[in-house]
């Protein structure tokens, strides 16, 4: 695997690639890489020619200074396992080439970034977009694949492709979990083992509401989830969401033959975990 820190370089050897017909499947990242990750390698391996895997912790989407701080670095061990799984270039940029200035673009999404993620992260889709950007101009992919797992986020770069007219086929892949549900994360690294056991909850809350789905209005469905989790000290809900898949905007109810999105967000101890599951109502 070839790894590649400066930015002139990516961009020759990625205009190179493509100029010799290859197809370029890029996973971005922030590394501290776990199985959701590597699924997500496998599938662009899989798919495309070349795979190029960007780990690059990007501090204009972090809203919390010390969850930035906090944020786990294991590059060595990133690259064992990218390595493991058929990845051919670790493109690992330097903040100061990324920025060179301070970053003053704002974008908006509307009612999109108005919810869930958007609504109590200020700031946050803002830095994703802008690095999104940077980075598909820096790697030129024909495929980009994300995780379900960051339902929104796919959403945002969806919009930002079309908006700013990008080449580049968006490909949205399913959550990795763990074998007791909990939804495959690098901040997961951060839990203690109380808070380790606890964290399974949040999957456990998502099925709770999901058995009830069609059945009862989500208002609710809501209240379960509440009182669910208020049986947890550890666990401090920040917002339980049903929304429709696409438009990421909330729903009173659901009919039978209507796709949901359940989604979630919640502290446990310090560490802010999101997660949701995608529900087909028969
Ligand atoms: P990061 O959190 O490292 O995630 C990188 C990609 O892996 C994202 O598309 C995310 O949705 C996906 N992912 C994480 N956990 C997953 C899981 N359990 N199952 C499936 N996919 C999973 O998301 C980011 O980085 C950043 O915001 C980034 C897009 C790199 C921009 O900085």
């Amino acid at each position: 695997m070839e790894v590649i820190e400066r930015v002139s370089i990516i961009r020759d050897r990625m205009q190179a690639l493509r100029c010799s017909g290859k197809r370029i499947g890029f996973v971005p990242t922030m590394g501290a890489l776990h199985e959701g990750h590597l699924q997500l390698l496998r599938a662009s391996a899989q798919e495309n020619d070349v795979t190029v895997c960007s780990i690059f912790v990007n501090p204009t989407q972090f809203n919390n200074p010390d969850d930035y701080r906090l944020y786990p670095r294991t590059l060595g061990q990133d690259t064992a396992l990218l390595e493991s799984v058929g990845c051919d270039i670790l493109f690992a940029p330097h903040a100061e080439e990324v920025y060179i200035q301070q970053s003053k673009l704002q974008f908006s999404f509307g009612p999109l970034e108005a919810v869930m993620e958007g609504e109590h992260r200020p700031g946050h889709f803002n830095g994703v977009a802008t690095v999104v950007g940077k980075l598909f101009h820096f790697v030129q992919p024909h495929r980009a694949y994300f995780g379900q797992k960051d339902l929104q986020q796919v959403a945002i770069v969806k919009q930002l492709v079309q908006g700013l007219s990008f080449d580049v086929e968006v490909v949205r892949y399913p959550t990795i979990r763990e074998e007791d549900g909990l939804a495959m994360s690098s901040r997961n690294k951060r839990l203690d083992t109380g808070q380790r056991q606890v964290a399974t909850m949040l999957h456990g809350a998502l099925q709770l509401a999901k058995g009830q789905l069609g059945r009862k209005p989500v208002y609710t469905l809501k209240a379960t989830v509440e009182a669910y989790l208020a049986s947890a000290k550890e666990i401090k809900l920040e917002y339980f969401e049903v929304v429709d898949p696409d438009t990421l905007q909330p729903l009173a109810d659901v009919q039978p033959g209507q796709e949901a999105a359940l989604c979630i967000a919640a502290y446990v101890g310090p560490v802010r975990l999101i997660d949701n599951i995608l529900v087909n109502l028969n």
